[in-house]
């Protein structure tokens, strides 16, 4: 069985909080376990300069998020683990990429929708403050990701959009140079995306309502504390499932004591008591990788150390790969021929499994779809869909008579593409 290649990145902003662990660290670090998972876990540290520009921030979540997986137990020699701007091909290919990327596509990316929404209701120009780094950030991500062909991206629902645009991005790429890149798709697990902060709505960096994942023993409980409750008292039944002490319980206990710890809930444990159960059942899970955090924290050039082997395992893939893509756009040494390995290769291409290729065919699909948006507009908004397709097609069919070789043949697979998507309408 072929690998299956996961990869995800955490931008470097912030300190990583409970959220962050259940969300993402942690199941990444078990899927990374899994022999049948080729894994790739990243710093994205150029993503950070996105969001902010407070170099000490950037530079310490840098530590800290670095640290933090490491303290957790990822085993480096078995997933690749490495910092975004330590592979410079990602920055290259990101340009390649920007070229194979329409406006258009960016302009419907919800965080740069997100900013001149916010804009407008302040009553600024919609571009304020709005930077390129923003708007054509879907593009570095999927580089990051179209690097390495991956597979499978874990990602918070937030997310979803960029890896569609990644494939997006890939298809066109496919379509014009030749097939390359793998499409990804995003895998969203629905359980972690309901871990609450200390206020009870998701918990993120931006409501301000995390609990650190290391913080000390102290501020553990003090934060612990402050979790929002109802006003009942002890001894009054209390319901669990809307309880955020007990689904931070939950997330972290076995189903045996989340199991006793209901029934706690139910014969009326007061809330000063639960919240004590919580910090106790936290603290001593979380002694033993704070003491390893909190050691790492005072070596970092192994830390250091760790990030340059993933950079080397990483760049040995990236480097090769990332020719490949220069050579398929154009950019060659001037003496560069075509290999005389060249057709071996085509013929191992070819022998690819059936269900990469119905990918990459599907991809395909959806970058000359996207192109031909405008004639599926043209059919779906008429008054009689089918003459319109009938006329359409037709159309197309007599444009291609006068064309030249190449273009016929590219015209011909658009009509071909058309007489599908409108089978219905054509009879
Ligand atoms: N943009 C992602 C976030 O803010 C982080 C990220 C960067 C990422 N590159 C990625 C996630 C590639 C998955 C794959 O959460």
């Amino acid at each position: 069985m072929t690998k299956q290649t996961v990869l995800t990145g955490i931008t470097t902003t912030g300190t990583p909080h409970i959220g962050n662990y259940l969300g993402a660290i942690k199941p990444a670090i078990e899927a990374s376990l899994n022999s049948n998972n080729d894994s790739f876990f990243f710093l994205a540290d150029f993503h950070a300069l996105i969001k902010c520009h407070d170099p000490e921030r950037v530079a310490s979540s840098t530590r800290e998020i670095a640290a933090t997986w490491l303290a957790l137990g990822l085993d480096t020699d078995k997933a690749t683990f490495y910092r975004q701007t330590d592979i410079p091909e990602i920055t290259e290919l990101t340009w390649i990429l920007t070229c194979m990327t329409s406006k258009g596509l960016m302009n419907r990316s919800h965080a740069y929708k997100a900013s001149v929404d916010a804009n407008r209701e302040a009553g600024r120009q919609d571009d304020d403050d709005v930077t390129m780094g923003l708007f054509s950030y879907p593009i570095l991500m999927a580089a990051d990701i179209l690097m390495f062909n991956a597979d499978i991206i874990p990602v918070g629902k937030d997310q979803i959009q960029h890896i569609e645009m990644a494939r997006d991005i890939a298809g066109r790429f496919n379509h014009t140079y030749g097939t390359l890149f793998n499409l990804p798709e995003a895998q969203v697990d629905e359980q972690t995306q309901l871990i609450p902060g200390l206020d009870g709505r998701k918990m993120s960096k931006s409501y301000d309502n995390t609990i650190p994942l290391f913080c000390s023993s102290d501020e553990l409980y003090k934060l612990i504390k402050q979790v929002k409750t109802d006003a009942l008292e002890p001894g009054e039944p209390k319901d669990a499932d809307n309880s955020t002490i007990f689904q931070l319980y939950a997330n972290f206990a076995s189903v045996a004591e989340q199991a006793q710890m209901r029934t706690r809930f139910e014969n009326g444990i007061g809330w000063g008591d639960a919240k004590k159960e919580l910090f106790e059942y936290l603290d001593s899970y979380l002694t033993k990788p704070r003491g390893e955090y909190n050691r790492l924290m005072g070596d970092l050039g192994y830390v250091e150390q760790q990030l340059h082997k993933g950079a080397e395992k990483a760049r040995r893939h990236a480097s090769p790969f990332l020719d490949k893509a220069r050579v398929a756009v154009g950019i060659r040494p001037l003496t560069w021929q075509p290999e005389a390995g060249a057709q071996q290769e085509a013929k191992k291409d070819k022998e690819q499994s059936a269900e990469q290729i119905a990918r990459a065919e599907e991809g395909r699909r959806r970058a000359i779809l996207m192109q031909l948006k405008p004639m599926l507009d043209r059919v779906n908004n008429a008054e009689d869909s089918a003459a319109e397709a009938k006329l359409l097609v037709s159309e197309k069919e007599s444009a291609i008579e006068s064309l030249k070789k190449k273009a016929k043949q590219k015209a011909q697979n658009e009509l071909d593409l058309l007489r599908e998507e409108f089978a219905g309408l054509l009879g």
